[in-house]
C-alpha cells in the first residue's frame, strides 16, 4: 500500500442520479477526512503531457476526472502504484509524502483537485531525491 502516513486509495463520492443527468458531492468530513481549503483544476492539457512530479510535506487532496480521464503514479519512497482516473464519481485521496506524476491525460480531461492547505511552495518537494531522504526516514 503506497503512503506511509496516509495510504492512497479510491474512494467513491456521494451520487445523485435521477432523469436530469447525475450530481456528484464532495463534503469534508463525510466524502473526504479533511477541510477543504483550496480547489483547482487543470484542462487544455496538450497530448502526450505528464504532470506533477513533486511532493508534499503536510497536504491532503482528493483528485478527481470531472472529465475524461489520466493516471496518477504515486511513489512514497518505498513503492510505487498506479492509479486510473476516469470517472467524475470517483476520486483519489491521497496524504502528505508521496510523489506524484499525472500521465495519459485523454483528450478534453479536467482534472479537479480539492486540497487542505492554501497554496505554499515551502510545502512542496519539487527534488525527488530530496524527498527520497526524507520520505525514507518514515519506515
Ligand atoms: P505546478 O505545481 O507546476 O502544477 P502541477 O500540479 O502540474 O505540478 O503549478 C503550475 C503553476 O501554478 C506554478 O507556477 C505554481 C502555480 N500554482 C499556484 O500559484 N497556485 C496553486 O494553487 C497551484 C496548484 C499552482
Amino acid at each position: 500500500m503506497v503512503g506511509r502516513i496516509e495510504p492512497c486509495r479510491i474512494v467513491d463520492l456521494t451520487e445523485f442520479k435521477d432523469a436530469r443527468g447525475r450530481l456528484s458531492v464532495v463534503e469534508s468530513g463525510k466524502d473526504i477526512p479533511f477541510d477543504i481549503k483550496r480547489a483547482y483544476y487543470m484542462y487544455d492539457i496538450p497530448d502526450g503531457v505528464s504532470r506533477g512530479a513533486h511532493g508534499h510535506r503536510r497536504l491532503r487532496q482528493i483528485i478527481i476526472a470531472v472529465a475524461g480521464s489520466f493516471e496518477v503514479v504515486v511513489d512514497d519512497g518505498f513503492d510505487q502504484a498506479t492509479f486510473v482516473l476516469d470517472r467524475p464519481d470517483k476520486g483519489l485521496l491521497m496524504g502528505p509524502m508521496v510523489w506524484r506524476d499525472m500521465i495519459n491525460y485523454a483528450p478534453g480531461t479536467v482534472g479537479l483537485w480539492l486540497v487542505s492547505e492554501p497554496y505554499d511552495e515551502s510545502d512542496y518537494y519539487r527534488d525527488y531525491q530530496e524527498f527520497l531522504r526524507d520520505a525514507r526516514e518514515l519506515r
